[in-house]
């Protein structure tokens, strides 16, 4: 199974993208496949429909997205939203590479919990046709990281458990699809 991923953090060193960092690797430990998109290290333009042609950063983002099984989504909440550089990201993308997929969401939020982002994120995902994981990973302001990884074992065994169910649904829909 391929699983793709787009970071939606402007920021250096984000706490969104380090979690994504973390997935990844351990992802790739259990065998997946992973292309992980980081928007901050390869920039959209403004998403314009009028202008011919697509960049390549956008042009190799939705490649990702099409020849995944699962996807992951991270955001910083920006004003009880998703930032605008993952809208923009999401803007590039349409029903055609996300039906029927999987999607993991992750936020990280100055405040406790990110549930807003998050809420706002799987609305988008069901105007793309993607199928909301059960679970979702919220990062709150308290929390470190050691590296890429989280520092609290408590929020590790979170993401395990967010990440197992998120495959577990990835592989029973792939089975499906693969016999329609
Ligand atoms: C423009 C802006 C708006 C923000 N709005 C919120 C907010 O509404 N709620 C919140 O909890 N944190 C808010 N924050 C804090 C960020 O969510 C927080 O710093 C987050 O960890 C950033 O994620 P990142 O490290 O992945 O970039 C905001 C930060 C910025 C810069």
């Amino acid at each position: 199974m391929h699983i793709a991923m787009v970071s939606g953090s402007n920021r250096k060193d984000a706490s969104s993208t380090k979690m994504l960092r973390y997935m990844k690797r351990k992802l790739q430990e259990q065998g997946y496949a992973v292309t992980l998109v980081d928007i901050y290290e390869t920039p959209l333009p403004m998403y314009a429909p009028d202008e011919d042609g697509v960049h390549p950063n956008a042009a190799r983002m939705i490649a990702a997205v099409r020849e995944a099984d699962g996807l992951v989504f991270a955001t910083p909440e920006y004003h009880g939203s998703v930032s605008g550089a993952l809208k923009n990201a999401l803007d590039y993308l349409s029903a055609d590479e996300v039906r029927g997929k999987p999607v993991l969401s992750v936020s990280s939020a100055g405040g406790a919990v990110g549930v807003s982002s998050l809420t706002q994120l799987q609305a988008i995902i069901r105007g793309l046709h993607g199928i909301n994981s059960p679970e979702w990973v919220s990062i709150g302001g308290g929390h470190r990281f050691e590296g890429d990884a989280p520092a609290d074992e408590a929020m590790r065994k979170r993401v395990g458990r967010a990440l197992d169910t998120f495959l577990k649904l990835t592989a029973a829909l792939k089975a499906v699809t693969a016999t329609c």
